[in-house]
């Protein structure tokens, strides 16, 4: 099948997200939070990468999202952007940037927008709609994000499948609200899938799932999950690569060379 997605080089656009959709065409999205693997995710064929607020935990050493500040997702934001030349690059605003209302959701997508992200995105259903629809009339594109929503962990009493039984229906309503709104994708995490499933054909714009079942538009995983950088990985996730076990490997080979002289060699030095 020929893709719908443009090829190395040429930038991922929002209405290539509503194409691939169209066409039936996955659309693959991987967390990335600096300039090195930005880079070879976009080499790679990423159609999307998300400076995720999963910094947090990831690259910050926090155990949640919620210390994440606006001004470190811009310095992520900045160096992913710059080393990107086909991915569509979603910056996430985090805890605390945009709950106050449009105005505020406006000015921390503006910061976010002015060092290169190409959307942002926010959690939450409802009570988002006027900041999703603010940001679109600014010409800012906004994906959504539902389900297990990490900001609200605290809320939701800890890492737990959303949308089950009766909470279906209202995450179906607000998935509605935000496409309503003017969202152009919606990431829906941890979901039940009939649930992923309804809201996928549902919606006009595409669902992007991390625990959502396979029927979602596209899928998106926390980088470190999908390459094996630790031994634990979240169920939903799956280790396409073990590469904390070869980084770890290279660390111990480099301390092997330094502690017995076998490094540097004479091709590594300068004779004058
Ligand atoms: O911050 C993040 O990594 C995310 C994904 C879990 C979708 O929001």
């Amino acid at each position: 099948m020929a893709s719908v997605l443009p090829g190395p080089g040429k930038p991922v656009r929002v209405h290539h997200l509503a194409q691939a959709k169209e066409a039936g065409e996955k659309i693959t999205m991987l967390t990335s939070y600096d300039a090195i693997t930005a880079a070879i995710f976009d080499q790679a064929g990423m159609d999307m990468l998300l400076v995720g607020d999963s910094i947090g935990n990831v690259v910050l050493g926090h155990s949640s999202t919620l210390p994440v500040e606006l001004d470190e997702m811009i310095v992520a934001t900045r160096s992913v952007a710059r080393s990107v030349k086909r991915a569509f690059v979603v910056a996430d605003l985090p805890f605390g940037s945009y709950e106050a209302g449009p105005e505020q959701a406006l000015a921390s997508a503006v910061r976010l927008m002015k060092v290169g992200a190409h959307g942002v995105k926010l959690e939450g259903g409802q009570p988002r709609e006027a900041a999703v629809r603010a940001l679109t009339e600014a010409g800012i594109p906004v994906v959504g994000h539902l389900g297990f929503t990490p900001q609200s962990v605290n809320m939701l009493g800890g890492f737990r499948v959303q949308g089950r039984g009766n909470a279906a229906q209202a995450l179906v309503r607000d998935a509605h609200a935000l496409a309503n709104a003017g969202a152009v994708a919606l990431v829906l995490e941890m979901v039940p899938e009939p649930v992923a499933a309804q809201i996928t054909d549902e919606l006009d714009i595409p669902t992007i799932g991390i625990g959502a079942g396979a029927r979602c538009d596209g899928q998106v995983l926390v980088w470190t999950d999908m390459a094996g950088m630790t031994s634990w990985s979240p169920r939903f996730a799956h280790q396409f690569g073990q590469v904390g076990q070869a980084l770890s490997q290279a660390v111990h080979s480099y301390a092997h060379a330094v502690k017995t002289g076998a490094f540097p060699a004479a091709e590594h030095w300068f004779d004058q």
